[in-house]
């Protein structure tokens, strides 16, 4: 079929909805010769981190090729361009803006601009600077200050040009996968460090709220939090679902809409628990413009009989190449218990999509299995702005394929198709029926 579509009622289809494609710095620029190094270099660099040995030392090229880049994007159709700023890129070692790898983004995003592009900028998506790891990175909790340092100084170079600002993108991934299961850099592990480094990347995200309302308070800003919905492997499983679904979601959600930490933090050692201070919890909470929300997937749980719970394999049931499990119905879900659980602001979808086995012949890549992905994706997201949840846009991970943190480039994500040895795109089949649901409107 080879073709996106929604019905012609869908809100999806109103000039105004913001179809996007979304990146990050780390996964696409390369050019690491003139950025200062992040801590995912040295993660790269440690033997049997990166499944293939890879790095993001060349990466797409995007440093070079951005102007292509940005043709590429306005080829596709889209209202705005998702990406991140590279911190070690654009702040040097002392503190002061590395002004060279600044102009970088400003040119990045008038370019975007000139061509009615929105660009949304996402301030941190996990490349810390390595010498702040050298200080204990994100647990301690001076981090969250330098974050705050740093998007001052973002913030004022590129003021309301851009449109929306995200503070951090999923601090689960930078919290659990960096610093309690260690699957990601800086890899280190513990329940105690997961959960600090977690109150002091929240923390950052309060201290860049205040910084980006100083500096643009005309510009929409907000956080993107990654969501895996949790189901019971059977009704007997319910409480440690609950459980599960508290820590690995809850926790960043209700500190941010709320203020408060939720139940299960009760149940962990009071050892591991984070040092909250006075007025922590209300820099956290502040008012988001947005809210953006990744989805990739679910997963069951079951109980571990010890009042924990267990996360189950997908077994027997479709997956992508990352073996994450296809179930669309999980996003409408997620969307419509998240509107009636909390008062939200608008959301975006800021990321959804697949990893595929894709084959490029004679320059077509026929990826109609992540075709099928996005239409049923994007039907759950048309259910629940039906159902009255405020959406939005909806972005596509990813405009290329790129390096895959600890599957370097053995994932494809995008789509379009990158050659690595010649660095040639190749917009895929799903890239070409996106550009055709858009410009349809
Ligand atoms: C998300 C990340 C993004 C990408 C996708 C597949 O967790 O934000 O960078 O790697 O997963």
């Amino acid at each position: 079929m080879n073709k996106l579509s929604l019905p012609s009622s869908s809100k999806l289809l109103n000039q105004d909805f913001v179809f996007g494609v979304a990146t990050s710095s780390f996964q696409i620029e390369g050019a690491a010769d003139s950025r200062l190094e992040s801590i995912w270099d040295t993660f790269c660099a440690t033997p049997g981190k990166i499944s293939d040995g890879s790095n993001g030392l060349v990466a797409c090229e995007h440093i070079k090729f951005w102007q292509e880049d940005v043709e590429l994007i306005e080829s596709l159709g889209v209202d705005a361009y998702r990406f991140s700023i590279s911190w070690p890129r654009v702040v040097k070692k002392d503190g002061t803006l590395n002004e060279k790898g600044m102009q970088f983004y400003i040119d990045l995003v008038d370019e975007l601009l000139k061509r009615n592009i929105k660009p949304f900028v996402t301030l941190y998506h996990w490349d810390l600077p390595q010498h702040l790891e050298e200080q204990g990175g994100w647990l301690n909790r001076e981090t969250a200050f330098h974050f705050e340092h740093y998007v001052n100084l973002v913030s004022k170079a590129l003021g309301d040009r851009v449109y929306a600002y995200a503070t951090l993108n999923e601090p689960f991934c930078s919290a659990y996968l960096g610093y309690e299961s260690g699957e990601h850099a800086p890899g280190k592990t513990g329940q105690g460090n997961g959960r600090k480094s977690a109150h002091h990347l929240l923390l950052a995200h309060g201290l860049g709220m205040r910084a980006l309302r100083r500096n643009c308070p005309d510009t929409l800003a907000g956080i993107v939090l990654n969501f895996t919905p949790c189901y019971p492997e059977t009704q007997a499983d319910m409480e440690a679902t609950k459980l599960a679904d508290e820590y690995v979601n809850q926790w960043y959600m209700r500190p941010v809409m709320e203020g408060l930490y939720p139940d299960v933090i009760d149940l962990i050692d009071p050892q591991n628990r984070p040092d909250i201070f006075p007025g922590d919890m209300d820099l956290i909470s502040q008012r988001l413009d947005f809210l953006g929300v990744n989805f990739y997937t679910r997963l069951k749980y079951r109980s571990d009989g010890k009042g924990w719970y267990e996360e189950l394999q997908p077994k027997g049931v479709p997956i992508t190449d990352m073996g994450w499990e296809i179930y669309p119905k999980a996003l409408s879900e997620l969307l419509i218990s998240l509107h009636q659980r909390y008062t939200l602001p608008p959301i975006y979808i800021t990321e959804n999509g697949a990893a595929m086995q894709d084959e490029i012949k004679q320059d077509k890549v026929n990826d109609q299995d992540r075709i099928d992905y996005f239409q049923s994706h994007l039907n759950a997201v048309d259910y629940a702005s039906e159902q009255g949840v405020d959406i939005a846009g909806y972005f596509a991970w990813s405009l290329m394929d790129n390096f895959e943190w600890a599957e370097g480039y053995e994932k494809r994500f995008g789509i379009v198709y990158v050659d690595y040895l010649t660095q040639s795109r190749t917009i895929k089949n799903s890239g070409l029926a996106y550009k055709q649901l858009i410009t349809s409107r």
